[in-house]
C-alpha cells in the first residue's frame, strides 16, 4: 500500500516501485514504533485524539513491536508497513496516528533514535577494544622496541607505549561519539512535512516522552538536515582509520622481515597453494574496509551538498551508508581487538644507533649547545657505520676525541634509555603505568 493514492488515477508502476522502494529501513522498526508511541501519547495529551484512541494506538504499536512485522512487497517503506499492520490490528482508528505528522519528520526522528543507540554501541565496542589494547600493553611496559619515524628506527621506547598510542586514539574516537550523542538527542517530531502544522501539537511533550531534553528550533532544518548522519559516518570513518593504522602495523609486525609478533592460529588464515603461509587477513580486511569508510564519508557529504530545503528523496540513500558504517566499525573493533589480545609479541631489540639522541642529550646536560651535540654525535654515528658496529661498541679514545667529556659509560643501554624518558606521556615504564590506570578507569567506568 502507498500512503498517497488519492490524487492519482493510476497506481504506481512496477518500475517506479522497484526503483524507489528500499528495504534498508527495516532496521528502523523499533525506532519507528518508539517514535509513533510518543507521537500518539502527545496527540492524546493535547486532545487531538481521545485517551482511548491513544491507548488503542499504543497497544497496537506495542503488539507490532512484540510480534515483529512482515514487510510486504506493497509496503513503500517502514512507516507504511507499520501503519498498514496497525490497520490490520486495530482498524480505522489507526488512521489517526499520522495526525500532524509526515514521513519527513518521522524518518528524521527514526534516524536520530537509531544514531543515539548506535553511538552507545560504538562507545562500548571501543571501550572493549581499549581494554584489550591496555591488557596487552601492560605485559610489555619494559619490552624495548624502536619507535619509528619515516619507517626508520628512531628512538627507544616500549612496545607497551607504542600500543597505548592506539588506545588513546580509540578513546578520542569514543569521546567524539559521546559528544555527537548530545547533538542527536533533539526531537524533530512536530516539524511535519516542512513547516509544522496548524494543529496544536506540542513537540516538547514528544521530546520528553522520548527521554530527550529538546525539540527542534526550526522545522525546515529539522526535516531537511542530515549533518548528524554524516557526522556519525565520519566518526565511524575516523575510528576505522585508527584501527586501520594498527591493522597495517599488524601486517608489518607479523611479517618475516619485522618478526614482532605471532598471530594466533585461529585468527589467521592459510594459503591454498603455499603450505607455510599464515596470513593476517583480519588486519588486511580492516585496512580495506577503512578505505571504504573514507569514501562513504565523502558519499554522505555529497548526498546533501546540492539539495534545496527541505526533504528530498535523495536522503533515502543515507540509511544504507549509516548502517554500513555502523556494522563495519562494530565488527572491526571487535575483530582487531581479538587479534591483538591473542597474539604473542617478541620484537627484536632495536639497533644501538637509536641511542644517538640520548647521547646528544648527555652532552646537552653538560652545557653543550644542542646543535653542536648533534654534530658531535652525528660524527660518532658515521664512525660506527663505517665499521659496521653499534654506538656502544665505539672505542673510548674515539669518544674522547669527539668530545673530551665523553666516556663509554655515557652511552646508555637500551633499558636505561627507556627509563630516561623524563617527559610525562613519553613512555618510561612508570609513565606507561600511569597511562594504563587512566585508560582502565575510562574503559571500565564510563
Ligand atoms: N523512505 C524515506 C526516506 O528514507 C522516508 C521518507 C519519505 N518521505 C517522503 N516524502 N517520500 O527518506
Amino acid at each position: 500500500m502507498s500512503l498517497w493514492g488519492g490524487r492519482f488515477e493510476q497506481g504506481p508502476s512496477d518500475l517506479l516501485w522497484a526503483y524507489t522502494v528500499e528495504r534498508a529501513d527495516e532496521r528502523l522498526l523499533k525506532h519507528d514504533i518508539a517514535g509513533s508511541i510518543a507521537h500518539a501519547r502527545m496527540l492524546a495529551e493535547v486532545g487531538l485524539i481521545s485517551e482511548s484512541e491513544g491507548d488503542d494506538l499504543v497497544r497496537g504499536l506495542e503488539t507490532i513491536s512484540h510480534d515483529g512485522l512482515d514487510y510486504q512487497q506493497t509496503d513503500e517503506d517502514i512507516h507504511t508497513a507499520v501503519e498498514r499492520r496497525l490497520f490490520e490490528l486495530i482498524g480505522e482508528v489507526a488512521g489517526k496516528l499520522h495526525t500532524g505528522r509526515s514521513r519527513n519528520d518521522q524518518i528524521a526522528l527514526d534516524l536520530r533514535l537509531f544514531l543515539s543507540e548506535a553511538a552507545d554501541d560504538q562507545i562500548a565496542g571501543l571501550q572493549r577494544f581499549v581494554l584489550q589494547v591496555v591488557q596487552t600493553a601492560e605485559r610489555h611496559t619494559r619490552t624495548p622496541v624502536a619507535s619509528y619515524t619515516h619507517l626508520q628506527q628512531a628512538q627507544v621506547t616500549s612496545l607497551g607505549h607504542h600500543l597505548l598510542a592506539y588506545a588513546w586514539m580509540a578513546r578520542r574516537d569514543a569521546d567524539r561519539m559521546e559528544d555527537f550523542a548530545r547533538r542527536v538527542a533533539v526531537s524533530p517530531l512536530g516539524a511535519g512535512a516542512s513547516v509544522g502544522s496548524s494543529l496544536p501539537l506540542d513537540p516538547a511533550i514528544t521530546a520528553e516522552l522520548l527521554g530527550w531534553d529538546a525539540a527542534f528550533d526550526n522545522s525546515m532544518e529539522a526535516v531537511g538536515s542530515r549533518d548528524l548522519a554524516a557526522e556519525y559516518v565520519f566518526i565511524c570513518g575516523q575510528a576505522m582509520v585508527t584501527l586501520s593504522r594498527l591493522a597495517e602495523e599488524i601486517v608489518l609486525w607479523s611479517s618475516q622481515e619485522f618478526r614482532w609478533m605471532t598471530l594466533p592460529d585461529d585468527l589467521a588464515t592459510g594459503s591454498s597453494a603455499m603450505p607455510h603461509k599464515k596470513n593476517p587477513d583480519i588486519a588486511e580486511l580492516a585496512r580495506g574496509r577503512a578505505a571504504i569508510a573514507a569514501s562513504d564519508t565523502a558519499a554522505i557529504l555529497g548526498l546533501q551538498a546540492s539539495l534545496p530545503l527541505t526533504y528530498n528523496r535523495d536522503l533515502q540513500e543515507d540509511k544504507s551508508i549509516v548502517f554500513a558504517a555502523h556494522d563495519r566499525l562494530l565488527s572491526t573493533s571487535q575483530a582487531l581487538g581479538a587479534v591483538l589480545a591473542a597474539s604473542e609479541f617478541h620484537p627484536p631489540r632495536p639497533q644501538s644507533l637509536v641511542l644517538s639522541l640520548d647521547l646528544a642529550e648527555v652532552l646537552v646536560a653538560r652545557g653543550v649547545p644542542f646543535r653542536q651535540a648533534h654534530e658531535i654525535v652525528g660524527g660518532l654515528v658515521a664512525e660506527a657505520e663505517r665499521h659496521g658496529i653499534g654506538l656502544s661498541d665505539l672505542k673510548p679514545d674515539v669518544l674522547h676525541a669527539a668530545h673530551a667529556s665523553l666516556t663509554i659509560d655515557d652511552i646508555p643501554t637500551i633499558e636505561e634509555s627507556l627509563e630516561r624518558r623524563a617527559v610525562p606521556g613519553s613512555g618510561s615504564p612508570t609513565d606507561v603505568a600511569v597511562q594504563v590506570i587512566a585508560l582502565k578507569t575510562w574503559a571500565n567506568l564510563d
